[in-house]
C-alpha cells in the first residue's frame, strides 16, 4: 500500500474503500470485464467457483451464494424450519437485519443481553429464554469476534433446535480455532460494500457442512426452485449475481492479510490509547476478533465524537438504538432497562477508523486527538469508571 501518511489536515475516513480498490483495480477490472464479456450475469462460473473457494476458506462442505447477509440469515432460517408461531432467539445489540430476517419468516424475535465485556450474547440468558416454541438461535458474531459457541452449541443441541450464526461482521474471525460461519448448523455473510470482505453491490452467503441446508438454501434463493421453472415451495429472488462474483473471488484471498493488518492496527490504538481514559475492545481469550470495527466505550462519547469530527476524523456508532427500543419493535413491548448492557453500549460506543490501509501515522493522530480532548475536557480528572488496560 503506498499511501502517504496524511498531513494533519487530510480527513481520516472511518473506512476508506478507495485505499483498498487502488490495490486491486487491474484485477477487479479485468475480472468485471471477462463477466461482460461472457453474458452469463446470473448464478453462472463465478458464483460456483467463489462458493466452492468460500466455503474451503471456512472450512464448511458448502456455501451458497445470495442476495445480502439479511437473504442470507432470512434463508438459512426458512431452510431450517423456522416459520409462524415460532421463536428464534438472538441478541439486542446488533444490526437491525439479524430481527428483521427473523421477523420475514413470520416468526418471534427472543432477544436477548450481551455480556459487558464482549458485547456478544450471553449464554446464560439465552438458556433462560429457551421454550418449547423455540425454533432457532442466533449468536452474532458482533465487531468481529464470535459470540461463546461452545456453551450456544450446548444451548441449541439440548433444546434440539439450530444455531444459526451471524456471522455478516466476522470474516475470517475464529473460535478455538476454526472459523466464523463454520460452528453452528449454518453460518451467515454479508458483503456489503464496507465488510472485512465486500462485494462492490450487494451480497451475501450462507455457509454449511448440512447437505439438506445447502439445498434447501439453493432452491430458496431461486424461487423455491432447484429445476428451472419447477417450483416446490415459494422463494424468493436472492441470487448472487456474477460481477459480485467475479469481485470476491479477487479479494477472498487478500482476506487474511487485510485481517491482520486489522489486528495490528487494534494493537496499535491499544498501546496509543493506554493513557486515554476510553475503555479499549476486549478480546476474548478462545477468539480470534477481526476488528469490523474497533469500537472503545467512552463516557462523553457524543462530545469526543464532535471533538474528532472538527479535526477531520470520522467515526462510528454501532449503534445507537438498541434493538428492543426500535419503532419498528414497539409491539413486543420492550422497555428501556430490559437489557441494561445493551443500553450502556449504545450509549458509550464510538468505532474509530479501521481499515487494513490505514497509516500507522493515522492511528497516531487519532489517539493524540482523543487524549487531546480528555487533557482538555477534565484535567487531572480521571473518569471514574470503564478504564481497562
Ligand atoms: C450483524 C449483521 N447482520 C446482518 C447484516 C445484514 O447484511 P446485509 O446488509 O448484507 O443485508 C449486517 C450488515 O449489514 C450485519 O452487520
Amino acid at each position: 500500500v503506498t499511501r502517504q501518511s496524511s498531513p494533519d489536515s487530510t480527513p481520516v475516513p472511518l473506512v476508506d474503500l478507495r485505499a483498498q480498490y487502488r490495490t486491486l483495480r487491474e484485477k477487479v477490472l479485468a475480472a468485471i470485464e471477462s463477466v461482460l464479456e461472457s453474458m452469463q450475469l446470473n448464478l453462472g462460473p463465478n458464483v460456483r467457483a467463489f462458493e466452492q473457494e468460500f466455503a474451503s476458506y471456512c472450512g464448511t462442505q458448502y456455501a451458497v451464494g445470495v442476495g445480502s447477509g439479511t437473504e442470507a440469515l432470512h434463508l438459512a432460517l426458512l431452510a431450517v424450519g423456522v416459520g409462524p408461531g415460532d421463536e428464534v432467539i438472538t441478541s439486542a445489540h446488533t444490526f437491525f437485519a439479524t430481527v428483521e430476517a427473523i421477523l420475514l419468516c413470520g416468526a418471534r424475535p427472543v432477544l436477548c443481553d450481551v455480556r459487558d465485556d464482549t458485547l456478544n450474547i450471553d449464554p446464560e440468558q439465552v438458556e433462560r429464554r429457551v421454550t418449547p416454541r423455540t425454533r432457532a438461535i442466533i449468536p452474532v458474531h458482533m465487531h468481529g469476534q464470535p459470540a461463546e459457541m461452545d456453551a450456544l452449541l450446548d444451548i441449541g443441541r439440548r433444546a434440539g433446535v439450530a444455531v444459526i450464526e451471524d456471522a455478516c461482521q466476522a470474516h475470517g474471525a475464529r473460535y478455538r480455532g476454526r472459523r466464523a460461519g463454520s460452528l453452528g448448523d449454518a453460518g451467515c455473510f454479508s458483503f456489503y460494500v464496507a465488510k472485512n470482505l465486500g462485494a462492490y453491490g450487494e451480497a451475501g452467503a450462507v455457509v454449511t457442512s448440512n447437505p439438506e441446508i445447502a439445498r434447501a438454501v439453493a432452491a430458496l434463493r431461486d424461487h423455491g426452485s432447484e429445476e428451472r421453472y419447477h417450483h416446490n415451495r415459494p422463494g424468493v429472488n436472492s441470487r448472487l449475481d456474477e460481477i459480485q462474483a467475479a469481485v470476491l473471488r479477487v479479494k477472498l484471498p487478500y482476506l487474511d492479510e487485510w485481517n491482520d493488518a486489522r489486528r495490528r492496527l487494534a494493537g496499535r490504538y491499544g498501546q496509543l490509547l493506554a493513557g486515554a481514559n476510553v475503555r479499549l475492545p476486549f478480546e476474548h481469550p478462545d477468539c480470534t476478533h477481526v476488528y469490523h470495527h474497533y469500537a472503545v466505550r467512552v463516557a462523553d462519547r457524543d462530545r469526543l465524537r464532535e471533538h474528532l469530527q472538527a479535526k477531520g476524523i470520522a467515526t462510528g456508532i454501532h449503534y445507537p438504538v438498541p434493538l428492543h427500543l426500535q419503532p419498528a419493535l414497539a409491539s413486543y413491548g420492550w422497555e428501556r432497562g430490559t437489557f441494561p448492557n445493551v443500553e450502556r453500549a449504545a450509549n458509550e460506543l464510538l468505532s474509530l477508523p479501521m481499515y487494513a490501509e490505514l497509516q500507522d501515522a493515522d492511528a497516531q493522530r487519532v489517539a493524540a486527538a482523543v487524549l487531546e480532548f480528555q487533557a482538555r475536557d477534565r484535567p487531572g480528572v480521571p473518569h471514574a469508571r470503564e478504564v481497562q488496560s
